[in-house]
């Protein structure tokens, strides 16, 4: 049985409560990160070398600066105000290193914060508010369901129709991409962490939200007219162009959490107008001319934080850092490539 937690304050300091759901999956059952991995390659074909998921992408260099009011919620050391080297990864969602650009899928942002004293806080965002499982054991059995058929070479409809029925919380993020244009850019489209955190200051004052990563030019999508002009490869000379001109930033936003509001469930966004505030600005400043790069060889792994924040429970985050280790262990060992 799943238990569902909800944040509420007392003296400033986040408090747990939790409440059984029966229908639920069972967020304690731990997933074999070799079977997951496995499955992604079962579902979505194997590409040695690329990383199992996000596997079409370009590496870029960026600048943080945190702001005051972030560092009045975490004693973190990206807040400082002072730059930070970020090493950037943009990326098309799934295991297709050739992946169409211009199809209303997802498009990644990771991020590697190098921080002083050997500190390293990673995290790959997504352009979705909820990602399309709430547990492990649930992303291993929708995978499962589209596996195609070795004799269509397809998935079958009632299988997938039968998973989808018993969970309908796996077609929330499709729903949300096709409610959304093709991204016109890396640059103009959000990009959310989807997890809980939460953020830790020099008094031991708890603040809880989800973050998003908002381009600072605003928002831009194509018609379909015109990504059907673009192709299916348009994004890697569109990004060396926009930083090039100096238009690649990003606000890093964290959407405050309420009383009673979720965190740890990558499936349920927070309710509509929580209170924002902007934690600072990272601006990415160089792109790689290739598929080499400094984010080649990394994992970004969100369990990687610093000290003055902290994840929730949540089994989608904790469930990432094994698997992640795994994709990277075999794309290592087949000579990693990203393009
Ligand atoms: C237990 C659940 C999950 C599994 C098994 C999983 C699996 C994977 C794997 C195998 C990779 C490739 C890792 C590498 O070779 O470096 C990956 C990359 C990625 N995943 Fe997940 N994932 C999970 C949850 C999530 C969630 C909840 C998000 C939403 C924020 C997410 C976003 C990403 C992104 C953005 C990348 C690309 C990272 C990069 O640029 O290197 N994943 N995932």
């Amino acid at each position: 049985m799943n238990k569902k937690i909800s944040v509420s304050f007392i003296a400033g300091v986040a408090v747990f409560t939790s409440s059984t759901n029966l229908f639920a999956q069972d967020q304690n059952v731990r997933v074999n990160p070799v079977v997951m991995v496995d499955q992604f390659e079962a579902t979505s074909g194997k590409f040695e070398g690329y990383r199992r998921s996000g596997a079409k992408g370009i590496c870029a260099i960026g600048e943080f600066r945190g702001s005051a009011a972030a560092r009045e919620i975490s004693t973190a050391s990206a807040f400082s105000g002072n730059p930070i080297k970020v090493i950037v990864r943009f990326s098309v969602g799934g295991a297709n290193p050739k992946a169409a650009d211009n199809t209303k899928s997802q498009r990644n942002l990771s991020l590697e914060f190098n921080l002083p004293n050997g500190e390293v806080w990673q995290h790959g965002n997504i352009s979705a508010p909820v990602f399309g499982s709430s547990t492990p054991q649930q992303l291993l059995g929708r995978l499962a369901s589209l596996q195609p058929d070795p004799v269509t070479k397809a998935a079958d409809p009632v299988k997938v129709k039968a998973f989808a029925d018993a969970n309908p919380e796996v077609l929330l993020q499709g729903r949300h991409f096709a409610s959304q244009p093709v991204p016109a850019s890396y640059a103009s489209v959000n990009y959310w962490g989807v997890h809980g955190f939460i953020f830790t200051n020099a008094q031991g004052k708890e603040t809880a939200g989800k973050w998003i990563f908002e381009p600072v030019n605003g928002v831009k999508g194509l018609s379909d007219e015109e990504a059907k002009t673009k192709g299916p490869s348009f994004l890697f000379d569109d990004i060396r162009q926009r930083v090039h001109q100096g238009d690649a930033s990003f606000n890093f936003n964290l959407e405050l959490a309420q009383a009673g509001d979720v965190i740890n469930k990558a499936t349920v966004p927070l309710p509509e107008g929580r209170k924002k505030m902007t934690l600072g600005v990272l601006k990415v400043t160089s792109v790689s001319a290739d598929g080499g790069g400094e984010c080649l060889n990394i994992n970004f792994d969100p369990n990687r934080m610093p000290k003055g924040i902290k994840g929730t429970n949540d089994p989608m985050l904790t469930g990432r850092s094994a698997p992640y280790a795994v994709s990277l262990g075999r794309r290592l060992s087949e000579g990693s490539k990203q393009q």
